[in-house]
């Protein structure tokens, strides 16, 4: 069930059933100049929408589609959150869906910036409790879409060299299988970028002049984004279903 595309009977019966809801997050960010600014959140979204069609049973939210990227923002169409707003508007995501019952709230997350601050995030959320030695009615988990079992090992098998921190052949790829006529070319100078550290975002222009970081996205193809597609939705459907049939110790 996708959350935009139900109606709130719908809703209130299905969290009779399954209480654990996949929340795909992202970012709105350059990815080289030929990345979509979309990829962190499609690819999450595109996993998620794709085990949902494979099994109904999976409660999909709206996809959390602007994060925490001041890093990006010298380059053009970059919308960020600084980490305090993010961590408040994330706050109440899980407020809200927690209020209607869902008690599993599982972040499938596709950039790397958002994850030190939805950590925290979560640490903030659980605090709430901990002070007033409550137990909360919910339990949270951040899983990055390439750490799923299988899907990194994969990434690595199919981009031996180049795939890089940013602008990913892996993440292109997934952007290009689903949307095959958005595909977009370059010619790469130089063909792998350069790698370094991540500051702000004038240092960030400065040592990667394109946008993109250690990558050669030219490796991507629609062909090898749905391979890597087909080995991350069983491994979400599992991950999710494990995370939503744990015990939780003393409740
Ligand atoms: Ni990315």
């Amino acid at each position: 069930m996708l959350i935009p595309f139900a109606s709130w009977p719908e809703i209130d019966a299905r969290i009779k059933t399954n209480k654990a809801i996949v929340v795909p997050i992202g970012s709105n960010e350059q990815h080289g100049p030929t990345g979509l600014l979309g990829t962190d959140w499609l690819c999450p979204e595109i996993i998620a929408h794709a085990a949902e069609r494979r099994d109904e049973s999976l409660t999909v939210a709206p996809t959390f589609n602007i994060g925490m990227a001041q890093h990006h923002l010298a380059f053009a169409g970059t919308i960020s959150l600084r980490p305090s707003t993010f961590m408040a508007a994330i706050t109440d995501w899980v407020s809200s869906l927690s209020r209607h019952g869902f008690e599993r709230i599982y972040f499938l997350n596709g950039h790397g910036g958002n994850v030190a601050t939805i950590e925290a995030t979560f640490a903030e959320i659980y605090a709430e409790w901990s002070f007033v030695e409550e137990a909360p009615p919910f339990v949270l988990k951040l899983k990055n879409w390439w750490d799923l079992p299988g899907v990194n090992a994969l990434c690595n098998a199919i981009f031996p060299t180049g795939h890089g921190m940013h602008a990913t052949p892996s993440e292109i790829a997934v952007t290009q299988a689903a949307y095959p006529d958005r595909i977009k070319t370059a010619d790469y100078a130089p063909k792998i970028a350069p790698s370094g550290p991540i500051r702000d975002a004038l240092d960030y222009r400065a040592r990667f002049p394109d946008g993109r970081i250690g990558s050669d996205p030219g490796q991507a193809s629609p062909e090898k984004g749905q391979q890597i597609i087909d080995a991350a939705v069983p491994a979400l459907l599992k991950d999710v279903a494990a995370f939503a049939a744990e015990v939780l110790p003393g409740r």
